[in-house]
């Protein structure tokens, strides 16, 4: 397997061509606005040439159009890790999933997509506990709450028997009403990314947490992710889909 980077300068780029090299996993290049490295870095879609079997994402929305121009050119899977995308983005993606595999998570970890997929049943069983969900990131953090966070949240909702209200932080006057849901985001140092899920009722509390200790995880997952999508049929894939593939 080729993979073609985008976002290939920045963290998780260099934690994907590291673990990359480790697996024997080749690297075409990649698109960067930040020149350098040891591979070939363009910073316009059109002036790639390479030839690449997947396009791997963990940049910044604003790439989408590359990162679509580069799948769609040579009819490859695209894995699309990056967050904070909006409604119209999502769309996007959207209509290329119909024409090449795409997988898109907002979090690459097992270990994240394993604790999602035990929240609904935490929300149904544990009715009347009040919900709040806090993650922590690094300084360099743009977007918040986080992709996960918000892939956390929705888990949640799938257990709900209501509509809950979020709040988005607090302060001031803000006393918690009977439904609300918050969720937190802490920034700071170099925090890789930790997700709390409190399920607090009277007199007990509920904490799933997940820590991520370093970047390997979603570099590793990405990779994983790319491996499953060559030879699949266009469509939207994530993990549970990689993860229901193990099983069989
Ligand atoms: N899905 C996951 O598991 C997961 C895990 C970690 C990070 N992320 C997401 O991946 C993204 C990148 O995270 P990071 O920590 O590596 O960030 P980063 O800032 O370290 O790296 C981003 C890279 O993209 C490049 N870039 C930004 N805008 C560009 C543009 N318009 N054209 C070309 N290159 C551009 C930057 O130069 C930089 O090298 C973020 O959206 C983050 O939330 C997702």
């Amino acid at each position: 397997m080729k993979i073609f980077i985008v976002g290939i300068n920045g963290k998780m780029g260099r934690a994907i061509a590291s673990a990359a090299e480790a697996e024997g996993i080749e690297i075409a290049g990649g698109l960067d606005m930040t020149p350098g490295g040891q591979y070939p870095v363009f910073t316009k879609a059109e002036d790639v040439t390479l030839d690449y079997d997947c396009v791997i994402d963990f940049s910044r929305p604003a790439t989408l159009d590359a990162v679509v121009s580069l799948a769609e050119k040579r009819g490859v899977p695209a894995v699309i890790a990056t967050t904070g995308y909006s409604e119209e983005q999502l769309a996007r993606i959207d209509a290329l999933s119909k024409k090449v595999p795409v997988f898109r998570s907002a979090n690459m970890s097992v270990g994240v997509n394993v604790v999602e997929s035990v929240l609904p049943v935490l929300a149904s069983a544990l009715s009347g506990f009040d919900i709040e969900i806090i993650e922590a990131h690094h300084n360099q953090k743009v977007d918040a709450p986080s992709g996960t966070a918000l892939q956390m949240l929705s888990a949640v909702k799938e257990g709900l028997d209501y509509e809950p209200d979020i709040v988005y932080g607090r302060q001031g006057e803000s006393k918690r009403r009977k439904g609300d849901i918050g969720v937190h985001a802490v920034r700071g140092g170099t925090i890789v990314g930790e997700h709390t899920v409190l399920f607090a009722g009277d007199d007990e509390m509920i904490e799933i947490k997940h820590t991520a200790l370093s970047r390997r995880i979603f570099a590793n997952g990405s990779l994983r992710a790319a491996a499953f999508l060559i030879g699949k049929a266009p469509g939207m894939y994530d993990m549970s889909d990689y993860l229901a593939s193990l099983k069989k």
